[in-house]
């Protein structure tokens, strides 16, 4: 069987790719950062449909708590599953924050990069010895890297960081087999950076070509096709999910 770990699976686009993978038949790590509650619901939704799934808990701004979350990952792997290696990474945990950059301080412009970019490079370092050879990861990035969004530029400029980050992982892991793309979402109706208001939604529908909001799942779908063997010749990609988001 194959098991992939998502960060930030509790909530929004991680837990619905979360459910869709085990649907597919995938074995799940999913880690929550600040919501117990609300991982082990998804965990329970999980084992309810049949599947196997474990929540852990993982700060992605930690580095230093890498080296025990993955001691602690490699014994659930063993116990639950019977396997020793993850056969899928999704870089997906993150957070919005809305603040135009005359007025970004350092620690908001320090702790969007820690959960951005810095966590992702140095979690994926850290599992690069519990990946399987064909591995594949997924590094979830936005469509702000395409379209300067009000607001968000050091988010904006961390997510480009990761698209870049991909491309260097699919080259330096490519001699393993192992893949690395990014998913870059448009706007999708989930509780980042304090969800969306009927105003902002109308906006964001009238910019998008198909006339409506992403939903968690439009985007788990892509993570969890890209996760699967049917993508074994896509490496190196930023697919943007966003039904057309100003074109
Ligand atoms: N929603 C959108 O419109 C949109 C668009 C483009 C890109 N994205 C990206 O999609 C990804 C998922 O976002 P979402 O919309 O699903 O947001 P969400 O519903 O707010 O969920 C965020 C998830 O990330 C986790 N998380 C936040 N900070 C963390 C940290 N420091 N360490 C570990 N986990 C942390 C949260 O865990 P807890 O709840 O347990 O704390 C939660 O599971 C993010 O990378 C986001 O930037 C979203």
């Amino acid at each position: 069987m194959s098991v992939i770990l998502i960060t930030g699976g509790s909530r929004g686009i991680g837990a619905s790719t979360a459910t869709l993978c085990a649907q597919r038949g995938m074995g799940v790590v999913l880690t929550y950062n600040n919501n117990p509650a609300a991982a082990q619901a998804v965990v329970e939704q999980i084992q309810a449909s049949g599947g196997k799934a474990v929540a852990l808990k993982l700060d992605v701004a930690e580095v230093a708590s890498f080296g025990a979350f993955t001691e602690r990952l490699q014994r659930d792997l063993q116990n639950v599953w019977g396997v020793s290696h993850l056969d899928g990474v999704v870089n997906n945990a993150g957070y919005g924050l809305f603040n135009p950059m005359a007025t970004v301080s350092e620690a908001q412009f320090d702790g969007l990069f820690n959960v951005h970019l810095k966590g992702p490079f140095f979690l994926t370092q850290t599992l690069l010895p519990l990946l399987a050879d064909g591995a594949s990861i997924v590094n979830i990035t936005s469509a702000t890297t395409r379209v300067a969004t009000a607001g968000v530029a050091p988010y904006a400029a961390f997510k480009g960081g990761l698209e870049v980050l991909t491309r260097y992982m699919a080259k330096e892991f490519g001699e393993r087999r192992i893949r690395a793309n990014a998913v870059s979402p448009g706007a999708i109706r989930t509780e980042l950076g304090g969800g969306l208001n009927s105003e902002f939604e109308a906006l964001l529908c009238g910019q998008t070509a198909l006339g409506r909001i992403g939903e968690p799942e439009d985007v788990g779908l892509v993570v969890t096709t890209l996760l699967s063997a049917e993508s074994a010749w896509i490496n190196a990609q930023t697919i943007e999910v966003a039904g057309g988001y100003m074109v």
